[in-house]
């Protein structure tokens, strides 16, 4: 089955960087703004983006425009009638992606593939509530998007082997590197990631080190390419929380809980780059490990 056009529902950093990367290689989209406001500043996230690369020398501005011209906004869910593949990537809650299958199954064709970004809802939940299940799946994309190589395609309980096929090839032809996975909370990598960035917090509440410590001991002894708080920070202090209540949901175990530091951190609103401060304060060029989280050791 040849995917030729595919619909994106959600225009945040995910939706919008899985957009770019589809119309890279050469697919039609249609993204969907899922919350109200302005499709005009969806569509100048992408240009703005993408002008960067081309400052850059990374892409002409040949490439940038066709890319753009590959991509129609829309406010209306109606517009994927003709899509081959829908990938939602709207706010991580089950009732909301839920009711989007539901409507998405009135709205495509029976052989239109629909597919999660979750990062560790359940995707055979979602599953549950469409007719047509064998067409469910999840398809994990990472952040940054245009630059990360793995998608996780997620086989939940009823998916098909006729969907995984497609979606392996397709996750190929947008030069991606998909590995194939069954459906459990956090699926490989955020099951992994998510109680390595909550053991570093725990370290940092017991003292062990700083933040910055503990992030530059992992980049330099282990070789990550950034520490665990600038990649909580990176991802968002209230996406990580949400992982991290999403994984010990269902493993219950002390390991996966959410620490005080950072479930506080999200109560007051310090959700890591894209508010300006989390366990970094990102107002500080460069930014400086958050001073309210200075431990007594430091
Ligand atoms: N869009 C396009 N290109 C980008 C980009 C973006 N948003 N961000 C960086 N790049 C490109 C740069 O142009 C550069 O390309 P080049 O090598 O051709 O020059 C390259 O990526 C490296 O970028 P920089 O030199 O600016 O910065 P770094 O070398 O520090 O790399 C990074 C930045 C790629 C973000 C790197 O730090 C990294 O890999 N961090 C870890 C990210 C990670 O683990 N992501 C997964 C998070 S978990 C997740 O997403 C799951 C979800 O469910 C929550």
């Amino acid at each position: 089955m040849e995917i030729k056009k595919v619909g994106i529902i959600g225009t945040g950093t995910m939706g919008l960087g899985v957009a770019q990367v589809i119309a890279t290689a050469g697919i039609d989209v249609v993204a969907v703004k899922a919350t109200p406001g302005s499709l005009d500043r969806a569509r100048n996230t992408l240009v703005t983006g993408l002008a960067k690369l081309v400052e850059r020398g990374k892409m002409d501005e040949g490439t940038k425009n066709s890319i753009v011209d590959r991509v129609t906004f829309s406010a209306s869910e109606q517009d994927v009638a003709p899509c081959d593949l829908v990938i939602e990537s709207v706010i991580e809650d089950i009732t909301t992606k839920k009711a989007l299958f539901q409507r998405l199954e009135q709205i495509v064709a029976k052989e239109c593939i629909l597919a999660t970004n979750t990062s560790t809802l359940s995707v055979t939940e979602m599953m549950a509530v469409c007719t047509e299940r064998v067409r469910v799946a999840g398809l994990h994309f990472f952040n940054p998007v245009p630059v990360m190589r793995l998608i996780e395609v997620i086989h939940a309980f009823e998916t098909s082997s006729k969907t995984v096929t497609a979606l392996m090839e397709f996750s190929r032809k947008v030069g991606k590197d998909p590995v194939l996975v069954q459906d459990t909370t956090g699926f490989i990598v955020n099951r992994l990631l998510t109680p390595y960035m909550l053991e570093a917090v725990r370290l940092l509440e017991h003292g062990t080190g700083t933040i910055d410590a503990i992030d530059h001991a992992l980049m330099t002894g282990a070789s990550m390419p950034m520490g665990p708080f600038s990649l909580a920070d990176y991802i968002g202090l209230d996406v990580v929380l949400a992982m991290s209540n999403n994984i010990y949901q269902d493993v219950r175990q002390q390991y996966c809980s959410a620490p005080h530091t950072l479930i506080r951190l999200v109560q007051l609103g310090y959700l890591g780059r894209k508010t300006n401060k989390g366990f970094y304060d990102y107002s500080k060029k460069p930014a400086i490990p958050n001073p309210q989280l200075r431990h007594p050791v430091a």
